[in-house]
C-alpha cells in the first residue's frame, strides 16, 4: 500500500498542556469579558489564538542561539542575518527591529505621509494601523472572489490588477508604494500567484510606484507557487523565493511566523533612499542599525530559521497539517475559508452560527463557544477586528467574519488537529439553540480587538 504522509521531523523536547471542566472555562471567559486575548495561557488547552512567535525551534536554532554575538554595534550574528536575507530575496539593505509591526512603523515613519494612499491586497490588521495612524488611507484591491468563501481557486490573496491600476491612476503623486501581504492573511491565509506578482510589478514600473511586500509568510507562498501554479513544480523553494522577491523593491518582515523564531522581524531593501531614510527611525525607536530590537543570539536563530523553512519538506509537514484539519472540518460540514490556507483555517462564522445577528458579532460568539467546549483558543478575524470606520465611526459590516485556528509550526500533532474539529462539530450542531451572541461594553479606539470587552447580547 502506499504509505501515509509523516512530519519530516521528531520531537526532542515536550511541554506539558492542561485541560480543565466547562465550568471552570465558563468561569473564566466571564473574567476575560468573552474576549480570548484576556484568558491566561494556562487557562488554554489548545492555543490556535496565533502562528506568531509560537513555532518550536529547531535543534540548529538552539545551537544557534548559543553563539549568538552580543557586540552592541557590527556583531557576527547581524551579518549572518542579512547574508541570508540577501542570499534569499537578493535585498542588500538590513534593519533588524524587534517585531514585524516594528518593521511597519520604522519605515512608514519615513515613507508614508497624512492623506497618502497605499493599495494593495488586504492589509494586516498592524499594517492599517499604522497607514491610518498617520492619516493615510489602506486601499484594499484584493480579488473579489476572496470574499466567496466555498469559492475553491487556487491564488486567492491575490490582488485585482484592474483595481489596482484604478488606484494608481486616481491617486497618482500620493502613493508611497503598492503593498502585497504574500501570504494574505486577512483573506484567510490565502497566497498570491507568481504571475499576479509580476503583474503588479509591471504595474509598479508603468506608474513608477514602488512595491513592498508584507512577508511574513512568504515561505508558505512559495509551496503554494510550487504546488499550484503552472512551471514551478520542478523549482526549489528557495529558488521560487527569489524569484518572488525579485517583483519587490523591499520588504517588511514578521520574522515570528515564517522564520520560525519566539521573537524577531526586519526591513530589508534593493532601494538605497528607503534604507537611508529608515535607519534614523530604527535608531530611535529600536536600537543601533546593526541589532534594532533583537539580541544577537535571536539573530542567528532567525537567519537559520529562514534557511530551514525555505526547504520543502519543512513546509509540506506544515501545510499538510493545516490541510488535514481542514479535511476533517470538510467530514463535519463545516464551512471554512476554501480552500484551505497556509497557516490557519478560517471558519465562516456566519454559515455555522446561522441564528446570531451580525451586530452581535458572530465570529467572537463562535470563537467563545468553541473555548467553552474544549478550552481551545482561536481569535477573532472579523468584524470586531475590522474596527470602526475612521470617518463614520460605524462598524465595518462590509466583509468577512471568521474564527481563525491558526496552527503553531512544529507544535501540535495531528490528534489535537482531531480534538479541534470534534469541538467544532459538537458546537454547529447545537448551533440552532445558539441565538445571542456579544455586545461591547468597552473598546479602544484603534485596534480594538485585543483589549474590547464584551457582554452577553441580552
Ligand atoms: N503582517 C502580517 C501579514 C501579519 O500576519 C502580522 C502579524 C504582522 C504583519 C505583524 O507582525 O506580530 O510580528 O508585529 N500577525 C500575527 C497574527 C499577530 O496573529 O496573524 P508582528
Amino acid at each position: 500500500m502506499e504509505l501515509p504522509f509523516a512530519e519530516s521531523w521528531k520531537i526532542k523536547m515536550i511541554e506539558p498542556i492542561r485541560k480543565s471542566t466547562r465550568q471552570e472555562r465558563e468561569q473564566w471567559i466571564k473574567e476575560a469579558h468573552y474576549n480570548t486575548f484576556q484568558l491566561a495561557a494556562d487557562k488554554v488547552y489548545i492555543d490556535l489564538i496565533t502562528d506568531s512567535g509560537t513555532g518550536s525551534m529547531s535543534q540548529a536554532q538552539w545551537a544557534g542561539m548559543m553563539m549568538g554575538d552580543e557586540s552592541y554595534a557590527g556583531a557576527s550574528s547581524f551579518f549572518n542575518l542579512k547574508n541570508m536575507i540577501a542570499k534569499l530575496t537578493g535585498f542588500e539593505y538590513v534593519i533588524p527591529t524587534h517585531q514585524g509591526r516594528a518593521a511597519e512603523n520604522v519605515l512608514f515613519s519615513y515613507l508614508v505621509k497624512e492623506g497618502n494612499v497605499c493599495p494593495g491586497n488586504s492589509h494586516f490588521d498592524t499594517t492599517k494601523g499604522h497607514i491610518e495612524s498617520r492619516k493615510a488611507i489602506a486601499l484594499d484591491c484584493t480579488i473579489d472572489e476572496a470574499k466567496d468563501t466555498q469559492l475553491e481557486i487556487p491564488f486567492k490573496g491575490n490582488v485585482d490588477p484592474i483595481k489596482l491600476e484604478q488606484a494608481l491612476k486616481d491617486h497618482k503623486g500620493n502613493i508611497p508604494f503598492i503593498i502585497i501581504t504574500i501570504t494574505n492573511n486577512t483573506a484567510g491565509g490565502q497566497p498570491v500567484s507568481m504571475k499576479n506578482l509580476r503583474e503588479v510589478s509591471a504595474l509598479s514600473k508603468k506608474y513608477d510606484v514602488p512595491v513592498l511586500f508584507d512577508s511574513a509568510r512568504f515561505a508558505e507562498n512559495a509551496y503554494f507557487i510550487k504546488t499550484r501554479e503552472e512551471g514551478y513544480a520542478n523549482k526549489t523553494i528557495k529558488e521560487i523565493v527569489k524569484e518572488m522577491f525579485s517583483y519587490a523593491d523591499g520588504m517588511t518582515m514578521s520574522a515570528k511566523k515564517d522564520a520560525i523564531v519566539n521573537m524577531g522581524g526586519f526591513i530589508a531593501t534593493r532601494k538605497q533612499d528607503w534604507f537611508d531614510g529608515a535607519k534614523n527611525f530604527c535608531i530611535i525607536m529600536e536600537g543601533y542599525l546593526t541589532y534594532g530590537g533583537m539580541n544577537g543570539r535571536d539573530m542567528n536563530a532567525l537567519a537559520i530559521g529562514l534557511d530551514e523553512n525555505t526547504e520543502f519538506e519543512m513546509l509540506e509537514t506544515r501545510i499538510k497539517q493545516v490541510e488535514y484539519l481542514a479535511m476533517k472540518l470538510d467530514e463535519y460540514g463545516v464551512a471554512y475559508q476554501r480552500p484551505a490556507g497556509g497557516h490557519a483555517i478560517f471558519v465562516d462564522a456566519a454559515k455555522v452560527l446561522t441564528h446570531v445577528p451580525k451586530e452581535q458579532f458572530p465570529a467572537q460568539t463562535l470563537t467563545v463557544e468553541l473555548y467553552l467546549e474544549a478550552g481551545i483558543r482561536g481569535c477573532e478575524i472579523g468584524y470586531i477586528l475590522a474596527d470602526r470606520d475612521p470617518i463614520t465611526r460605524e462598524n465595518r459590516f462590509g466583509g468577512l467574519d471568521f474564527l481563525r485556528l491558526a496552527i503553531p509550526r512544529r507544535v501540535y500533532t495531528n490528534n489535537h488537529m482531531d480534538v479541534i474539529a470534534a469541538a467544532l462539530k459538537n458546537v454547529k450542531d447545537r448551533a440552532e439553540q445558539i441565538t445571542k451572541g456579544y455586545t461591547i461594553e468597552w473598546e479602544a479606539p484603534l485596534m480594538r480587538h485585543f483589549t474590547v470587552k464584551l457582554e452577553k447580547a441580552k
